[in-house]
């Protein structure tokens, strides 16, 4: 929240308590003290390009060398210019000639407990084979593939094999409505479409492809499909168009050498909301990603040859994309996949898991550590969680008594606990506790990662005090930045690099303490965040008045338990009259227009909307009046008092 004082942001929290890495785990860790990590940083920021031409070389295979390591045009990078690589080469080949090959690549269980692996040679025959098949439907480097799959194997195969061929995979998350594939499929205008028949989610099945039919409807670019057969029910296949993957598999050849493409080459697209409304679709490119995503996930994740790591987000997010797949293959990683639901067919399926396979390292979201606490210490207690030695969490603040719940009751008070700050934009992890070396305190993601320089600003961009809050700012570029907003340069721009010029605007707020330490504290703007998935006000609103008795809604985020906030919606009527069954209505209306996830919990009709004077909604206002507390912010550019007095008596 901005105030007089230019921005600046005082903070309420005092948490003093410090968690120092465990002996045992330090002794062993890659970076085993903070004079460590401390020189490290040093080292990575005194001379970035050195630093990270130097990773590149030793860790990225090149087909060609490159020549400058970062060519900075502000705000575009390129990294490694002119350089020659291939990130599904670097994530697979590279471990065929050594004791991995063998190696278990992939653990996977899906939600009915069918279990399956698979070795790196394996995944590797797979993903060529996949890769020829992309080819024979005529796709080819710079083409956009679309992909909606539930978490299977396949998903990893169909996005090396992108990789492999250097087309542009843009992976739509499995909860989504045609209408928002279609938005996406068209934005990126993509030439191919992958699905499943259907996936599977606390025993019901997800009908995925009847979605993309569908969706393909209205994506007039999409000339062909591609379905898995994943749980064998019927669906309509249109000749000519739709393809089974395993007829297609079973014709392909598995010889399919990566090809040598330019480090720039785009990677893939996601999308993510903006505060505008139209989805964003944030663009990464193939060497500097490679690389960040590499080395973060080995120095946050402190990998061992023998760890059975396991990340719980869905592949659909960027958590999945860097660190279920890339980032762990390119390490040569055992990565744990799961399909389903964490309380499916009850609340201890992933404690199961984690004693099935001796997990060693377990990511997760403090979403899911809310629920765990609420669904009561036995479930994880009655499971032998000895394997565990190392714990994370991403996507939203972990509240400290969050944090002290998973240190004691999943950890045992043995594991560390990385909790990673990071973007869909930044690709990696951009801060986080190094495990063995940085000392934790709950709620903080502590410090930043090697060659990562955040700063504290003020509204005028200058910087706050330590221990004021402002705004959160990265000072340089790094490898894994996005490159931009597909198709839309001046998005790009505004968006991340005028408002404080020269420097990257995340929209966060945060604090750093006199130890130098991070804490986040929320957006700047009014995005959504349910159960770690940002949502934007704009695209809940607009779902809302695309339905015909909506005249105006706004959306906003109002606290809840257990998913962090639960949208509320307020809504003025264009026809008709205010009932509980037009409530409903709303609610499955904006289920099929954006997905289950933006489903308002609360939807609170009203004759009018606060605005400002010049017609902007004040969403602040609601939030006071969906948790029911009293406005104490400014309310001097409130257009119509009386309307707050009108919702607040029409409180149910
Ligand atoms: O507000 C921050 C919050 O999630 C935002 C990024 O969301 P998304 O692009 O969906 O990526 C999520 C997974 C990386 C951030 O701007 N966020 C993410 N991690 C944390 C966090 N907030 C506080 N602490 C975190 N560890």
């Amino acid at each position: 929240m901005a105030n007089e004082s230019g921005g600046r942001i005082d903070t309420v929290m005092h948490e003093s308590r410090l968690f120092p890495p465990p002996t045992e785990f330090a002794a062993s860790a890659l970076v085993g003290s903070l004079a460590e990590y401390e020189a490290l940083w040093r080292r990575s920021t005194d001379d970035a390009e050195t630093f990270w031409g130097e990773l590149a070389k030793n860790e990225l295979h090149w087909f060609e060398p490159f020549g400058e390591v970062l060519r900075w045009n502000e705000p575009f990078a390129e990294w490694f210019v002119g350089g020659k690589t291939n990130l599904s080469y670097n994530c697979l080949d590279v471990h065929l000639d050594t004791p991995r090959r063998d190696k278990t690549a992939i653990i996977w269980e899906g939600e009915p407990g069918d279990q399956r692996r698979l070795s790196y040679a394996e995944l590797h025959e797979e993903v060529c084979k996949f890769a020829n098949v992309l080819r024979s439907l005529g796709v080819g480097t710079g083409d956009v593939v679309s992909i909606y799959m539930p978490m299977v194997p396949e998903l990893a195969i169909a996005m090396l094999a992108c990789a492999r061929i250097g087309a542009v995979h843009s992976i739509i998350f499995g909860g989504f409505s045609a209408t928002a594939i279609a938005d996406r499929n068209n934005d990126a205008k993509a030439k191919l479409q992958i699905t499943a028949d259907a996936g599977w989610r606390r025993g019901k099945q997800l009908p995925l492809k009847e979605t993309v039919d569908a969706a393909l409807e209205e994506s007039p670019t999409v000339e062909k499909c591609v379905v898995l057969r994943r749980v064998g029910c019927d669906v309509t296949m249109r000749e000519g168009r739709d393809f089974w993957w395993d007829e297609l598999m079973a014709e392909a050849s598995d010889d399919c050498p990566a090809e040598a493409l330019d480090s720039e080459t785009p990677l893939f697209i996601l999308y993510t909301s903006g505060s505008t409304g139209k989805p964003k679709g944030i663009k990464h490119t193939t060497a500097g990603y490679n690389l960040y995503t590499k080395m973060t996930a080995r120095w946050v994740f402190d990998l061992k040859e023998d760890d059975v790591y396991w990340c719980t987000a869905d592949i659909g997010w960027i958590t999945g994309h860097s660190y279920v797949v890339y980032g762990m293959l390119a390490n040569g990683a055992t990565t744990l996949m799961y399909e389903g639901a964490p309380n499916a067919p009850d609340e201890g399926r992933f404690w199961e898991i984690i004693e099935r396979y001796g997990v060693t390292i377990f990511y997760t979201a403090p979403t899911a550590i809310r629920a765990f606490m609420k669904w009561g210490d036995d479930w994880v207690t009655k499971r032998d969680l000895s394997s565990l030695r190392l714990l994370g969490t991403v996507g939203e603040g972990i509240n400290p008594e969050a944090w002290i719940w998973y240190h004691k009751t999943v950890g045992g008070e043995r594991c560390p606990i990385v909790d990673t700050w990071w973007q869909t934009e930044t690709g990696g992890i951009m801060m986080s506790p190094l495990p063995g070396a940085i000392p934790t305190k709950p709620g903080s993601c502590t410090k930043p990662m090697p060659g990562i320089v955040p700063q504290i600003v003020s509204e005028d961009g200058t910087p706050v005090d330590t221990g004021f809050g402002g705004m959160l700012v990265i000072a340089k570029p790094w490898p894994g930045m996005l490159r931009g907003i597909w198709g839309d340069n001046d998005r790009y721009r505004k968006q991340y690099w005028e408002e404080v010029p020269g420097k990257y605007l995340t929209g966060d707020n945060a604090r750093c303490d006199a130890d130098g330490y991070y804490w986040i504290m929320g957006r700047i703007d009014d995005v959504i965040n349910v159960s770690g998935h940002r949502l934007s006000t704009i695209e809940v609103e607009s779902a809302l008045v695309s339905h015909p008795a909506v005249a105006e809604a706004a959306a906003i985020g109002r606290h809840d338990e257990l998913k962090g906030q639960a949208v509320a919606a307020f809504v003025t009527l264009r026809s008709g009259e205010a009932s509980e069954e037009l409530r409903q209505e709303l609610k499955h209306h904006v289920r099929e227009e954006i997905g289950a996830m933006a489903v308002p919990d609360d939807v609170r009709f009203t004759n009018s909307l606060p605005k400002t004077r010049s017609g902007k909604i004040m969403r602040r206002l609601l939030r006071d009046i969906a948790e029911g507390k009293e406005s104490v912010g400014d309310t001097t550019t409130l257009e119509d008092y009386s309307v707050l007095a009108s919702l607040r008596s029409s409180d149910e």
